[in-house]
C-alpha cells in the first residue's frame, strides 16, 4: 500500500482508533473525522456494546462538538479480530490504551503488520521504539526499521503530555548549553483519563504527587532531547479540566538573557517540514505575565497544538519561564497524528 499515492490521488488513509471511548480516543474521533489524510475507519473500546454506535456508547466530554461522522461508527470491543482491519484496507493504528492493555496489544498488533500510533507508556523505554515529536527528533522514526519495517509493523510513541510541552520548550534553548533544568507541573485532571479521580479527591483540592509522572518525565526528556543534564521535575494535579501548566526554571552553561531566549522560541521552526496536525509556530510566547492559563488550551491553530509560553525573567543566573500544554491534543492524540503524517512524508512510499 503506497500511502503517499493515496494522499496525492486525493484518497484518503483508512486507520483504526483503539480507546476510542475515553478522554484521548475523544480526541482522536474529533481530529480524525476532519483529517486531510486519514479517514477513521474503525473503533473499538474494552465493553461489548453489542454494535451500538460510537454516538452513543461514548460520555463526551470535550468543549467541542462530537462529530456525525465518528458519532455513526459502529465500535468492537477488545479482543478485536485483527483480520477485520486487514478487510478494510487499514494499517495504521491509533491507540489510546491504558499501559497494561497497549503492553499486550501494541506488540501482537506490530507483529502483524500493522503501523501502530501510541500514546500509551508501555514500550516508551525500548530502545527500538521512538519517543517522536516531529519537530524536535523527526530522525529517531530511522528506529521504525530496527522493528522491521518496511517488511513488518512497528509502533511509534508520543511523550507523555508533561514531557510533550517541556521538550518542546527546551529544544530551541539547547543551543545555550541547559546545564540543568527545575519544572514544577500543575496538571489538569483529564490527565487521569475518564472516569479518572473522584470528585471527592480532587473538588477543592491540590494533590501534590502523579504516580511515575516524575520519573516518566526525566527519563523521556532524556530519550527525545539525547541529553543527560539533571532535570528536577515536581508534578502536581489541580481542578483544571484541561490543560497542564508548569513552571521551569533553567541554568545555562553560557551567559542567556530573556531576550536570546525570547528571540530562540520566536524562530523555531519545525525540524519536521509543514504537516497538516503542526503548527507553523509550534511556540507562542506572549510577553505577559498573565499568560499562558490552562482557559486558553484550546486556543491556536491547530487548536490546542502549539505551547504557549509566558512569565519569562532572568534570576540570580538562571531563566524562569511558564508553559501551557494541551494535554489531550498537543500531549497525546494530535501529537500522534502528527508522528503518523511524518511517518506517511517520510516512509509513506516504501
Ligand atoms: N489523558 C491524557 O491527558 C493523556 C496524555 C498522554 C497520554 N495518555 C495515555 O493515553 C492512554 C489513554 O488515556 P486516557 O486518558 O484516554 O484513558 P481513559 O480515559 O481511561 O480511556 C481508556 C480507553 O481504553 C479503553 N480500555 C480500558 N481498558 C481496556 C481493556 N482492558 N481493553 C480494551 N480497551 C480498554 C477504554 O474503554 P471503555 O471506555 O470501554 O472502558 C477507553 O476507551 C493511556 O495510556 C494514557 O496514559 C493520556
Amino acid at each position: 500500500m503506497n500511502l503517499k499515492r493515496k494522499i496525492a490521488n486525493e484518497e484518503k488513509i483508512n486507520v483504526a482508533l483503539l480507546g476510542a471511548t475515553g478522554m484521548v480516543g475523544q480526541v482522536f474521533a474529533w481530529m480524525l473525522s476532519r483529517h486531510p489524510w486519514f479517514r477513521l475507519s474503525y473503533l473499538a473500546a474494552s465493553n461489548d456494546m453489542g454494535g451500538m454506535n460510537y454516538g452513543k456508547a461514548v460520555n463526551w466530554h470535550l468543549p467541542v462538538p462530537l462529530p456525525r461522522r465518528a458519532a455513526e461508527l459502529s465500535i468492537d470491543p477488545l479482543p478485536a479480530d485483527w483480520g477485520l482491519l486487514e478487510e478494510r484496507d487499514i494499517r495504521v493504528v491509533f491507540s489510546a490504551l491504558p499501559a497494561e492493555k497497549a503492553a499486550d496489544v501494541e506488540p501482537e498488533l506490530r507483529e502483524r503488520g500493522f503501523f501502530v500510533f501510541s500514546n500509551a507508556g508501555a514500550l516508551r523505554t525500548r530502545t527500538e521504539v521512538p519517543v517522536l515529536i516531529p519537530e524536535v527528533n523527526v530522525g529517531s522514526l530511522e528506529l521504525i526499521r530496527d522493528q522491521g519495517f518496511p517488511a513488518g509493523g512497528f509502533v511509534v510513541c508520543n511523550a507523555n503530555c508533561s514531557t510533550t510541552g517541556l521538550v518542546l520548550a527546551l529544544s530551541p534553548l539547547r543551543r545555550f548549553g541547559i546545564r540543568e533544568v527545575t519544572v514544577s507541573t500543575y496538571q489538569s485532571i483529564s490527565g487521569a483519563g475518564y472516569p479518572g479521580l473522584s470528585a471527592l479527591d480532587i473538588m477543592n483540592n491540590v494533590i501534590p504527587h502523579i504516580g511515575n509522572e516524575e520519573e516518566k518525565m526525566i527519563v523521556e526528556t532524556r530519550k527525545i532531547l539525547g541529553e543527560a543534564f539533571p532535570l528536577f521535575p515536581r508534578c502536581v494535579r489541580v481542578p483544571v479540566m484541561f490543560g497542564h501548566l508548569e513552571t521551569v526554571w533553567v541554568e545555562f552553561t553560557q551567559a542567556v538573557s530573556t531576550g536570546d531566549v525570547a528571540a530562540a522560541w520566536n524562530t523555531f521552526e519545525s525540524g519536521a517540514g509543514a504537516l497538516p496536525s503542526l503548527p507553523a509556530r509550534p511556540l507562542l510566547y506572549e510577553a505577559n505575565v498573565a499568560c499562558p492559563q490552562p482557559r486558553h488550551c484550546f486556543a491556536g491553530y491547530p487548536q490546542g497544538m502549539p505551547v504557549w509560553i509566558g512569565g519569562l525573567q532572568a534570576r540570580e543566573g538562571r531563566i524562569g519561564f511558564v508553559l501551557l500544554v494541551n494535554n489531550v491534543i498537543r500531549g497525546a492524540a494530535g501529537g500522534s497524528i502528527a508522528n503518523a503524517e511524518a511517518f506517511v512524508s517520510i516512509y509513506g512510499d516504501e
